[in-house]
């Protein structure tokens, strides 16, 4: 009787039937967010433990990204890139000073700003390197996520994300994960990158051995080819330093970043790197209309000082060990597997038990969001905002979807 008047079941409905079905959502229809919580067209409220996959590293609607939009949606909100706006300045600099990097080159959406990188690679190998024309090749890794377009799926090995897209786009090599002599076997004299995530985030955030990042960067500036480090899921806070590959005290020549660089209001992405990488586009090469816009700018802008802060890196570290130590009490007890790094979490489900789906919709019907992944794996990613407490209500609502 009561189910009859929830309008959950039919805006699930709706929502189906006038979409592409390249997802499978769980059935449930957010209206309202605030910091870590979420609120649904039925008034319940859950716990959201996957943050817009690292995009809300901030929380929902955090006070001052709200406010920068505000301001700048009653100002201007788009010139493109043929005049210069007076957000764009600042965000530039900004990120180039938190990154390292001397400039930095904005785009909107995580796949966009890893086609930059692949692009800016392959102009340096040419110009730079002197690369034979047309046999410029990027060393990638198995089991990589990197984005949806046909180049990036190109070199994907997840049958799912690759099959039926074709033909494909060469000029790529993939070695296994975390293995360092392969990928130095990999590389000659048309190798003009190596792309990696520090941490492979959809894979089911799964941690290189340690040496390993410190290991390719070495390789890569002893055979002049550069490092570029996917950090659009990793980076900017999530892990608990500014970036994942700061935990090994790595610097890429290149960062892809994207995700929570928009605040979790606009897309907003990125690759910083030093005028001698980013400095061989000229006009004409590269660019997109929505790309660096004063909206955009202007939030991510505030998303620069938060990080500057360091508050946010802090909270990750110290309620990553607290969400940890809770995940750990669970091996044994419904998981198999545990990997964690700051406020970022992968576990892998007894799959005698249930599914990673099963889990998740579990949860969902305890008031917590999660994702699965690959079959018995569920990421945990909240706000970098969640408290202690809340920490410790999610690992104990696993607790009770693990123990039936
Ligand atoms: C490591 C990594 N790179 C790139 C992307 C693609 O980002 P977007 O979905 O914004 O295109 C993702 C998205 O999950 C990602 O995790």
């Amino acid at each position: 009787m009561i189910e009859d008047m929830l309008r959950t079941p039919s805006a699930v409905r709706d929502a189906e039937r006038y979409t592409a079905h390249n997802y499978h959502p769980l059935p449930v229809v957010i209206s309202s967010a605030e910091g870590a919580w979420l609120t649904d067209v039925d008034g319940r409220r859950y716990l959201d433990c996957l943050a817009g996959y690292s995009a809300l590293n901030f929380g929902h609607r955090h006070p001052a990204l709200i406010r920068a939009a505000h301001e700048q949606l009653d100002r201007l909100t788009l010139t493109s890139r043929a005049f210069i706006h007076d957000q764009f300045a600042d965000f530039c600099r900004e990120l180039a000073a938190l990154c390292g990097k001397d400039l930095v080159l904005p785009m909107n959406t995580g796949a966009e700003a890893v086609e930059t990188g692949i692009k800016v690679a392959r102009k340096w190998g040419y110009q730079v390197k002197r690369v034979a024309p047309g046999q410029a090749n990027i060393i990638v890794a198995d089991g990589n996520f990197h984005g949806r377009t046909t180049t990036i799926v190109s070199f994907s090995t997840d049958a799912d994300a690759r099959a039926d897209f074709g033909p494909y786009t060469p000029g790529f090599t993939v070695v296994p994960y975390g293995d360092l002599a392969a990928l130095e076997a990999a590389i000659d004299e048309n190798t003009v990158a190596v792309l990696l995530e520090p941490i492979q985030g959809e894979q089911g955030v799964v941690l290189p051995p340690e040496g390993y990042l410190p290991g390719v960067r070495r390789a890569c500036t002893d055979r002049n080819v550069l490092f570029i480090a996917d950090e659009i899921q990793s980076g900017l806070g999530r892990t608990g330093r500014t970036f994942a590959c700061d935990h090994e005290g790595v610097v890429p020549d290149m960062y892809l970043l994207g995700k929570a660089l928009g605040g979790g209001i606009v897309p907003v992405s990125a690759v910083a790197a030093d005028a001698d990488v980013l400095g061989v586009l000229r006009p004409g090469q590269h660019g997109s209309t929505f790309g660096g816009n004063p909206l955009a700018c202007a939030v991510a802008t505030e998303v620069v000082r938060l990080l500057a802060t360091g508050e946010f890196q802090r909270r990750s570290a110290e309620l990553g060990e607290r969400l940890r130590a809770g995940l750990e009490g669970l091996l044994g007890s419904g998981l198999v597997a545990v990997r964690v790094r700051g406020l970022w979490a992968g576990v892998d489900i007894d799959p005698a038990l249930m599914t990673g789906r099963q889990a998740c919709e579990r949860l969902m019907d305890r008031g917590v969001l999660a994702k699965d992944t690959h079959g018995s794996t569920i990421r945990l990613a909240p706000p970098l905002v969640i408290t202690s407490d809340e920490i410790d209500h999610a690992v104990a609502q696993l607790a009770a979807v693990l123990a039936g």
